[in-house]
């Protein structure tokens, strides 16, 4: 019997319309959806694909704790890994809706890792928030030779000080509690006037402000910070 294909689609960032035509032929010709949720709340992708799914369309819903550790969290992969292949031994592809693009930062690569090997695997690149920030912020990250550095705002202050000093443009993601922080490096790096604050980017929520605006000691999960390019030389 032919074995089903595990399929990593790329939802985008948040609004519907920036699914790919590709993204949408695939998480609608598979009979399986596959998600995961966390922290208690409803999958973010499978919000986003909500307006594009077809009845009929059986779900698996890989939900991590709340605070899980690295083993609970394993084990929840482990889990919904098994789920998935078992419809893939049955014949059935399996689309795995990730949030924005599935391989940056995303938990599509847990799967990847544990049923790549094994099954005929496709992947379709989605819209990445970073790209969506720059969008919204209406403005260029890198041209000619920049570089640019997409940097975990979990990092420590050093790390983040180093990664910072070898890039012309960033994008700081998973912001969240470690906001004050951030602020505090680029304060000291100078960098603080050209950093613009994205939050929810291209949802109905979605707020774009300069860094120096922004009140508060932490931010949603769903907010990063874009350090362009600085001026024209
Ligand atoms: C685990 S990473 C996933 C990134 C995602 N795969 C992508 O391609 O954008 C989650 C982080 O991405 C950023 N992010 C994702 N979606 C976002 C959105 N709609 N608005 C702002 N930031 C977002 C936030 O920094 C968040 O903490």
């Amino acid at each position: 019997m032919i074995t089903g294909r595990l399929l990593g689609v790329g939802v985008g960032p948040g609004d519907p319309e920036l699914l790919t035509l590709k993204a949408l032929r695939y998480l609608q010709a598979a009979p399986v959806i596959a998600y995961v949720s966390a922290r208690g709340q409803p999958s973010i992708a499978r919000q986003i694909a909500g307006p594009h799914l077809l009845p009929g369309q059986r779900e698996i819903n890989i939900a991590l704790a709340m605070h899980p550790s690295p083993e609970l969290a394993d084990a929840a992969y482990d889990e919904g890994a098994s789920r998935i292949g078992t419809e893939l031994e049955r014949g059935r592809d399996v689309a795995v809706l990730c949030e924005g693009d599935p391989l940056l930062y995303g938990s599509f690569s847990q799967l990847l890792h544990r049923l790549g090997n094994s099954y005929l695997t496709v992947i379709v690149p989605g819209v990445s928030s970073i790209m969506a920030a720059a969008a919204a912020a209406r403005t260029p990250l890198v041209v000619r030779t920049d570089t640019l550095a997409v940097i975990p705002a979990t990092l420590p202050k050093d790390a983040l000080r180093a990664r910072l000093g070898q890039t012309t443009a960033a994008a700081i993601l998973k912001v969240g509690r470690h906001l004050e922080k951030v602020r505090q490096v680029l304060d000291e790096m100078r960098l603080l006037e050209r950093a613009v604050y994205v939050e929810q980017v291209s949802t109905p929520d979605e707020r774009v402000m300069p860094l120096v605006d922004v009140t508060g000691n932490a931010a949603p999960y769903f907010s990063l910070i874009l350090i362009p390019r600085g001026p024209e030389r």
